[in-house]
């Protein structure tokens, strides 16, 4: 591979230099990806493996980040299970028959990925080949605390009311279906490792809005169960959670192998918490790319000092925002890549 920077990063070997990328650096951001997606909808784009792969890699041609991610959507493997869900602009995900009884739930089917997403597997075995070894390729999927919240909620949500309702007064309800959700990304990661993903990151995005107590017993052990599942012993494993200052001792047993950190927490306080076992990848407040050039730069600079150049993989603490000036991403990348 060319530019490896990423995979040694997470395994914790030497680098040359810190590698960068961004989360949802393919978007609404570009103006390359609104042209694309302003001819199909997100589903379709999501599920037209060319399409998909085109604008996967917009933002390695255009920015020059350090690591594809392939393209699609943490909700498909819902659709494969059963639940109805819809993408709509500006309005967000949305299941019309959200998930409130145990009947649902048993419904519900552990689907097979090559079966129900073969375009899934068909976009990363296209990127693998467009690719070439330029950088690696990164495989995701959402982890079963915030792909409950989804199917539970019936979409995004305030305050997470209907599945901590769930939680708090059926339990067992909410565990039998994060066990379903739990062997369905296990079959879906490994899929997508066979099919050629060199990374794979385990989104949790909403795990941050439990207790310490509630993320010990209904979180974390399902995010265990995933890493501990997947076949990879070349490939690292990321997780990430929005908002996990709060126990961050406790993600540091999930099994990952790098941690993706908010802005809430310092990288270096992060980093004293955990240890020099496990990688770290963040974590820029992405409002910091609606300023200018100059301070997204410095800001990048201090939070690579800050990371000491080692195991350290610059990102974002959450996904880059659809209003970010292209002309910021690419000073972030740029500082990132000491260019700046
Ligand atoms: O990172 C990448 O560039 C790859 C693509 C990617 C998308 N979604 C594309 C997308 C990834 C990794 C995701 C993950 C995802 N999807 C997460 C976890 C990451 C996070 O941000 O916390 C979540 C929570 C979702 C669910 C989701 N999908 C939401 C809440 C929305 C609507 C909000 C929004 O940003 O529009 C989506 C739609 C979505 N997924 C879009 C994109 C580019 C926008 C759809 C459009 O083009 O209209």
């Amino acid at each position: 591979m060319k530019n490896d920077l990423m995979i040694r990063a997470a395994r914790g070997e030497a680098v040359e230099r810190t590698p960068v990328w961004m989360m949802r650096q393919a978007g609404r951001y570009l103006p390359e990806y609104r042209a694309v997606r302003g001819q199909t909808e997100f589903l379709t784009l999501c599920k037209t493996p060319e399409l998909a792969v085109e604008v996967s890699l917009q933002p390695y041609r255009i920015l020059g980040v350090d690591a594809v991610i392939m393209f699609s959507d943490i909700l498909i493997p819902v659709e494969a299970m059963g639940q109805v869900v819809t993408l709509t602009e500006k309005i967000g995900p949305k299941l019309p028959e959200p998930i409130r009884t145990r009947a649902q739930v048993d419904r519900l089917i552990v689907p097979d990925p090559i079966e129900t997403t073969p375009f899934v597997m068909e976009i990363l075995r296209i990127l693998r080949r467009e690719l070439d070894g330029a950088v690696p390729l990164i495989g995701f999927a959402g982890a079963p605390w915030t792909l409950a919240a989804y199917m539970v909620e019936g979409g995004g949500s305030k305050n997470y009311a209907e599945i901590k309702r769930m939680m708090f007064a059926e339990p067992k309800t909410l565990h039998a279906l994060l066990d379903k959700i739990a062997d369905t990304v296990i079959l879906y990661l490994n899929a997508q490792i066979e099919a050629g993903a060199q990374i794979v990151q385990l989104f949790d995005s909403w795990a941050g809005e439990l207790s310490p107590r509630d993320y010990a017993e209904f979180a974390l052990p399902y995010q265990q169960k995933i890493l501990a599942a997947l076949n990879r012993d070349a490939v690292p494993a990321i997780l990430f959670i929005n908002g996990c200052g709060t126990f961050l001792e406790q993600m540091a047993t999930s099994g990952a192998d790098v941690l993706s950190i908010d802005w809430r927490i310092d990288l270096r306080d992060a980093r004293r918490r955990i240890g020099d076992r496990l990688g770290i990848q963040g974590n820029l407040d992405p409002c910091v790319l609606l300023s200018t050039p100059e301070l997204i730069a410095s800001k990048a600079r201090e939070l690579i000092e800050a990371g000491g150049g080692r195991r350290h993989i610059l990102n974002l603490g959450h996904g880059i925002l659809p209003m970010t000036p292209v002309e910021n991403a690419r000073a972030f990348i740029e500082a990132g890549k000491g260019l700046r």
